[in-house]
């Protein structure tokens, strides 16, 4: 079923997606009971990649039992928070090991450039575990002391303990495929929980590689599961599930929002990681040296299928020009390509649903008034490319700035008054990221404490790291990812209280 082998592609790469994918349910990889596979396509050229069991509600049934089963009974609960934390480093050790291959896989699956894989979304994913790996140990309660008017003269020993939430539910996108499974495996593991994990139709290759290395790795039977499959119906059982203590997604906020319903049945924990429309303020004393590429790479990093993209970008009127040209010119500049050619610089879009979606949004703009100064179209008619574009003559009103495009467009909008920026800043119904360009140090944190967003990048954009949480105020979702914050996603508080006297 697997692509005619290119020499390029790795040679483990090439025989993992050979066969069909299975499925990890309770430690063992099977097909979906339905029989049923799914085909994932190489965005660069639109054709079959892989096939892929096809999980749906009976699959997932089965998951969860596993790994209900493994934190109710399994020998997960009962080993030490250093043996955990142990497992999870392990992981990390192996996922670098194999950065080489999960490069390929992720460039193949995804259309990112190997090259970027290979330095950022791998390192990243094995950071994120060795960080998680850290806290198993130091997940920690607190004493109280307690006062209690009605019992005058007795005394207690009060206190608490962070214990896991559970079993967890975790649907992700495709943008950042393994990354998405680093986020969400590495807190749930190092708190404790077990997992039941559904990675993106688009791409499910990493995160089923990285199920083995979790087996290699020695995790117990059922603390991993991983069933690919459709949002429709294996995501939409996961989050339905009365046996899920806890869900966790990242993708659109309409989807978000039919996970909140979904919960509603057993009020599980719900976390949410959703759309952004980030804006990026470039004032007139920025240093336009770093300013330009920073606003190029905020909007085209990742093609724009990013949820913090820098796609408003808000420009000072005296210097709006050159900015503007200058992204202009750095888009024109991108060389856009299969993710294998090491000439690449920017890929296809995911898939042909979400190219479709950016040249409607493209389309929308342009019958609205917009005009590309840069790119504004579909490139070639082989795989999902799209031209890195800039839009100007663009309303606040309009779509294409309201709107997540999650592709390579960004809106280029002249300000005049510093005073004005920060409503229209903060005029979207998300509040994902936002960033500020200055050399104004006082203006620079008098404008980010006024930006409405979850993140806030000063000189710079598109800065992650593992100990940074990161998530969304407003309609971009609900609690952090990464960082000590993600702990309270995944463990819940229990007060024990004890007369001692
Ligand atoms: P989506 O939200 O439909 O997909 C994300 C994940 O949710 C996938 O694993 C999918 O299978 C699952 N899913 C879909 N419907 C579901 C349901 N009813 N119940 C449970 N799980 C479900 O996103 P899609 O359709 O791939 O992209 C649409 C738009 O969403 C993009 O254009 C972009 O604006 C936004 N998006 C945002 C992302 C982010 O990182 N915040 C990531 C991906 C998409
Ligand atoms: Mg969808």
């Amino acid at each position: 079923m697997g692509i005619a082998v290119s020499p390029q592609i790795h040679p483990q790469v090439a025989d993992f997606i050979e066969k069909p994918r299975k499925m990890l349910i309770n430690g063992k990889w099977v097909s979906s009971i339905s029989g049923k596979t799914f085909p994932t396509y190489n965005p660069a050229t639109g054709e079959v990649l892989a096939q892929v069991a096809e999980g749906d509600r009976q699959d997932i049934e089965e998951a969860v039992k596993a790994a209900r089963k493994a934190f109710d009974q399994g020998p997960w609960r009962r080993m030490t928070a250093s043996e955990r934390g142990r497992l999870i480093w392990k992981l990390a050790d192996l996922l670098e090991a194999h950065t080489e291959e999960f490069g390929y896989l992720e460039s193949l699956d995804n259309g990112k450039p190997l090259a970027i894989a290979k330095a950022a979304d791998v390192p990243l994913a094995v950071d994120l575990f060795r960080y998680m790996a850290g806290w198993a140990t130091k997940i920690e309660g607190n004493t109280i002391p307690i006062s209690v008017p009605y019992t005058p003269g007795a005394k207690y020993l009060a206190y608490t303990l962070r214990e896991p939430v559970g079993v967890a539910g975790q649907v992700i996108p495709w943008n950042f495929p393994l990354l998405m499974a680093a986020w969400k495996l590495g807190p749930a593991l190092a708190c404790g929980c077990t997992v039941v994990l559904k990675p993106a139709e688009q791409t499910p290759l990493s995160a089923l590689r990285l199920g083995e290395l979790v087996m290699e790795a020695g995790f117990p039977e059922g603390v991993v599961n991983i069933v690919p499959g459709y949002g429709e119906t294996a995501g939409a059982a996961l989050a339905a599930h009365p046996d899920v203590d806890k869900i966790a997604f990242t993708g659109s906020t309409e989807v978000g929002k039919l996970i909140v319903h979904a919960a509603t049945g057993n009020l599980k924990k719900v976390s949410l990681e959703l759309g952004g429309k980030s804006p990026n303020v470039v004032y007139k004393d920025a240093d336009l040296e770093s300013a330009i590429p920073g606003a190029a790479s905020a909007i085209f990093f990742n093609h724009g299928q990013c949820c913090c993209a820098g796609s408003r970008l808000y420009i000072e009127k005296p210097v709006f020009d050159r900015v503007v040209e200058g992204v202009a010119d750095y888009a024109k500049k991108i060389n856009v390509g299969s993710g294998l050619d090491p000439q690449t610089e920017m890929g296809p879009l995911v898939s042909a649903e979400q190219l479709s979606r950016v040249c409607g949004y493209l389309e929308s703009g342009f019958s609205e008034g917009a005009t590309a100064i840069a790119g504004g179209h579909k490139k070639g008619d082989k795989g999902y490319f799209v031209e890195p574009t800039v839009l100007v003559n663009t309303r606040e009103d309009m779509k294409v700035v309201q709107e997540e495009i999650f592709g390579p467009v960004v809106t280029a909008m002249p300000f005049s008054d510093p005073e004005e920026i920060l409503p229209r800043a903060n005029n979207s119904e998300y509040g994902l990221a936002a960033a500020v360009w200055t050399q104004d140090i006082g203006k620079a944190h008098r404008t980010a404490e006024h930006l409405r967003a979850g993140t806030v990048w000063i000189n710079c954009y598109n800065i992650f790291d593992a100990a940074l949480p990161f998530g969304g105020y407003k309609q971009s979702g609900w609690g952090r990812e990464m960082g000590h914050d993600v702990l309270n996603n995944y463990t819940q508080t229990k007060a024990i209280c004890t007369k001692i006297a």
